[in-house]
């Protein structure tokens, strides 16, 4: 038999296999809460502007909340012939109401109310996402203010480079956390114009007002446009941009997280609790949640990839192919979440090895820069000399199979005569750290200023 919803021209139903490319109730069954609240709004208003009356308004109203409490109690029956999560609810509200639900699509189009309930979901995720962040960045916080002023190796393409301190590399995720926190809040700002009204296309003739459901549903103003309203998935790829660079940093810190939990590095200690055995060697402590972390993310570009595909050759308006924006985007948010939450897991429990972080630091000729610094300052030498001069001290202690602080002054002086025992003040990686204090710089305390103007914007 042909469908109820739209058969009326058509003699016969669908075949199997159409029904089943056609269908999207398998995945947005998970916009049931928004496509309820949405025609509560919408009921609400036609009754409000005298398009249908009070009587059935409300019996559309209440009737829709008691298919909201069945698909919440799991006994509702979803139906694949009825293609989606729209004709689902529509279909049982008849049941449920009789003839009053058919008023219910008055002035209304599956084209807005597909827009209206995604671009909610959308929303509710990003609410999730700004939610999330600070508490990351709070353990991060923490993170750092514990540890101020550890002495860690700083890297350039992953070899020793300069000291830095625990504290300013924690705080580094921070400041990129807030930057993602942001785009969240203004991705927000942006998709926050409601879609509802604008029927299938091109508007309506009935006298609805568009102020009344935008305001009713948390939306800053009616979209201006109707074409542009059904036709738009901006706010979804938004979110997918914003969820792909913060994806990235958690995979970087990840990937931190994985080197320096190895036997190699034992920079951090991750928590039982963060950690999991080998079935075969009894030794092992492997991070799996930080590489299940790192490997998600790929869903998550792979999604931002998806759907600028789906959308790239589409002519204005609606097309069938929109349906393929919802999967993806419940898969990318639904990694996000949860990569974002074992992450804080991970970081608020993990164990800086601060004496092995100072033994890195002291190694590998961290200190180098700081000699040739002394010698610009104290000797008087141009920048590129004592970059000379230091590169011969460095690789006479290499020879030697010692660290620069190891060099005798008489060795030191055998390379430039105008070095004296000063230079060993400036060799050590805490009085390194302790004399990087410019702005940004990773001095201890310009960690613990920044941690006190974190903690006082995350309070
Ligand atoms: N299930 C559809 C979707 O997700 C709803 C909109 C259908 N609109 C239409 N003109 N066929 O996009």
């Amino acid at each position: 038999s042909s469908n109820k919803m739209w058969g009326g021209r058509f003699a016969e139903g669908p075949d199997a296999i159409m029904e089943a490319i056609n269908a999207s109730i398998g995945y947005d069954r998970r916009m049931a809460p928004q496509d309820i609240e949405g025609s509560r709004a919408h009921a609400a208003m036609l009754a409000a502007q005298g398009i249908i009356t009070d009587t059935d308004a409300k019996a559309i109203r209440e009737g829709l909340l008691t298919v909201l409490s069945e698909i919440e109690g799991g006994t509702f029956n979803f139906s694949t012939a009825l293609e989606d999560i729209h004709m689902n609810v529509e279909a049982r509200l008849t049941e449920i109401v009789g003839p009053a639900a058919g008023r219910l699509h008055t002035a209304r189009s599956r084209n807005d109310q597909v827009a209206l309930d995604f671009r909610m979901w959308v929303r509710d995720q990003c609410d999730a996402a700004i939610d999330a962040l600070p508490r990351l960045m709070r353990a991060l916080v923490a993170q750092a203010e514990s540890g101020a002023d550890w002495v860690m190796p700083g890297f350039t393409h992953l070899q020793t480079a300069q000291p830095v301190t625990w504290g300013h590399h924690m705080l580094a995720y921070v400041e990129m956390f807030g930057r993602d926190l942001s785009r969240f809040e203004d991705a927000r700002k942006r998709m926050n114009e409601c879609p509802l009204g604008t029927a299938a296309l091109a508007g309506t003739s009935f006298p609805i007002d568009r102020d009344m459901t935008a305001a009713a549903l948390r939306f800053d103003r009616p979209a201006a446009n109707s074409l542009d309203a059904v036709a738009d998935r901006d706010f979804a790829l938004e979110f997918l941009s914003a969820s792909s660079i913060c994806a990235m940093h958690l995979s970087r810190l990840a990937e931190e997280l994985v080197i320096w939990s190895s036997a190699q590095f034992r920079f951090v200690r991750l928590s039982d609790r963060w950690s999991t055995g080998s079935s075969i060697m009894p030794q092992k402590r492997n991070p799996d949640a930080a590489e299940l972390l790192r490997a998600k993310i790929g869903r998550i570009f792979g999604a931002q990839t998806a759907l600028l595909m789906v959308m790239k050759g589409l002519p204005l308006t609606y097309s069938k192919d929109m349906q393929e924006d919802k999967e993806q985007v419940f898969d990318a948010a639904d990694s996000l979440m949860l990569a974002l939450a074992a992450m804080t897991g991970m970081v608020g429990d993990m164990m800086g090895q601060k004496d092995n972080l100072e033994a890195a630091a002291s190694s590998g000729f961290s200190t180098a820069t700081d000699l040739a610094d002394w010698l610009v300052r104290e000797a008087g030498l141009p920048f590129r000399d004592a970059h000379h001069a230091t590169g011969a001290l460095v690789k006479m202690a290499e020879d030697a199979g010692i660290d620069l602080p190891d060099l005798t002054l008489d060795q030191m002086q055998s390379v430039n005569d105008k070095i004296t025992a000063g230079v060993f003040d400036v060799l050590g990686v805490h009085n390194s750290v302790a004399s990087r204090t410019s702005y940004g710089g990773t001095a201890p305390e310009n960690v613990r200023a920044q941690v006190a103007r974190w903690k006082e914007s995350l309070a």
